[in-house]
């Protein structure tokens, strides 16, 4: 081999470098990836907050049951309760299905219903059934009473439940007055003690 032939093939395998280095460049060029605008994924977080929200304590709700309830429909009330009336008679004198007897359930004593088979969970209750109490265990029946027999899962949104509410208040001879909007907030939720000076 002379050293023509050695320049040739320098010459050639330097060539080929260069064609592939450019190869590389311009498909580097042509192929740039596209930049995320933000990294990482988006994770559905939102979704798994509300799904544990009404765990053992009900969520606050975005707004004061007497609101909803102001807003509420006896009639869209009675069609969402026929999910109930699986399991519960609505009609005064009515008897047990596999829930008691709804009629009158406002102010009636937790687990008052004589000879229906209450769980532990509701006879250990005591006080009478509110809307506030009722709309809590309608939210999530195992968390407002864990163990009870109610396989019902709940209903998520505030205004059907606050439907349904307005419904059962009518399933009685002497219904108490829903409660005004005015008196929204929550005794408990901010006591009288802490609670700042009003001005004006
Ligand atoms: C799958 C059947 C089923 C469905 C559906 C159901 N319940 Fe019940 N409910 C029961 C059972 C069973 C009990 C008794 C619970 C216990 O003893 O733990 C009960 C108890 C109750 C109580 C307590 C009554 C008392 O005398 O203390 C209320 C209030 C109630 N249910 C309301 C409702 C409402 C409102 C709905 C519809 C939104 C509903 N339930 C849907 C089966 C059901």
């Amino acid at each position: 081999m002379d050293s023509f032939e050695v320049n040739k093939v320098a010459g050639g395998v330097l060539g080929t470098l260069l064609a592939t280095m450019g190869l590389g460049l311009l498909a580097g060029w042509l192929y740039s990836p596209a930049e995320p605008g933000k990294p990482g994924y988006d994770l559905p977080l939102a979704a798994a907050e509300t799904a544990g929200a009404g765990d053992s304590k009900t969520a606050a709700p975005a707004k004061p049951l007497p609101v909803l309830l102001a807003s509420a429909s006896v009639e869209k009330g009675a069609s969402l309760a026929k999910a109930c009336g699986a399991c519960h008679n609505f009609e005064k004198g009515a008897a047990a299905k596999v829930g008691p007897p709804l009629w009158g359930v406002l102010g009636r004593p937790v687990g008052g219903v004589a000879g229906f088979g209450y769980s532990e969970a509701i006879k250990g209750k005591g006080g009478d059934w509110t809307l506030d109490k009722i709309n809590a265990f309608i939210t999530s029946p195992k968390g407002y009473a864990p163990g009870t027999k109610m396989t019902y899962a709940g209903e998520e949104d505030p205004q059907k439940r606050a439907d349904i509410l307005d419904y059962l208040h009518t399933l009685s001879d002497n219904p108490q007055p829903l409660p005004a909007v005015t008196d929204a907030a929550p005794a408990d939720a901010l006591p009288a003690s802490t609670e700042p000076a009003k001005k004006g």
